[in-house]
């Protein structure tokens, strides 16, 4: 099983630190960065030039430790970490939307980058709206913060 996933690229990006970094894609639309696939994964971009935005599976490299319990940045009181989108989890898997602005070989240029400098790159897959849920019933315990989404940034609790 653990050698089933292998990095297929590096995802650059403006976010050097995790201090001060967006918590999600949608308020990170300012932060751009190249998405770089290495060479024997590049055939698989066929194509890709035709759709706007991209889903990026990655593997989140800096986390500290992993808690099943935990204070995600949008709240005060412990949530389980699947009820969170916290990056260190007992899979360390980080899910983010990005806009792409251009490709140019193996490299995809993007914006709307939650994602650290840096990052190996698992996955990627085009965002379909017809395929992606983009409106659901509930969204629990962040309902009542996520009005304090836009100014959201990371305050370095997770990563090192
Ligand atoms: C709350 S997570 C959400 C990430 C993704 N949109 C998701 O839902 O899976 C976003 C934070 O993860 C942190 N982060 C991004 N890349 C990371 C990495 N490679 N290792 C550790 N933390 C990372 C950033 O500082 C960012 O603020």
């Amino acid at each position: 099983m653990k050698n089933i996933i292998k990095p297929i690229g590096i995802i650059y990006s403006q976010n050097k630190t995790p201090k001060g970094t967006p918590i999600q894609s949608s308020t990170a639309k300012n932060i751009s960065g190249v998405v770089e696939v290495y060479p024997e994964f590049v055939e698989g971009l066929k194509d890709l030039d035709g759709f706007s935005h991209i889903i990026l599976l990655y593997y989140f490299h800096l986390c500290k430790e992993t808690k099943l319990v935990l204070k995600p940045f949008l709240d005060d009181e412990f949530h389980g970490v699947f009820a969170t989108r916290a990056p260190c989890r007992p899979n360390p898997i980080g899910l983010s939307y990005a806009k792409i602005e251009k490709i140019q070989g193996n490299k995809i240029f993007v914006t709307g980058l939650d994602v650290l400098d840096e990052t190996p790159l698992i996955d990627i897959k085009p965002y379909i709206p017809e395929f992606d849920y983009n409106e659901v019933e509930k969204i629990g315990w962040v309902k009542k913060n996520v009005n304090k989404l836009p100014e959201a940034k990371d305050d370095g609790r997770f990563a090192k």
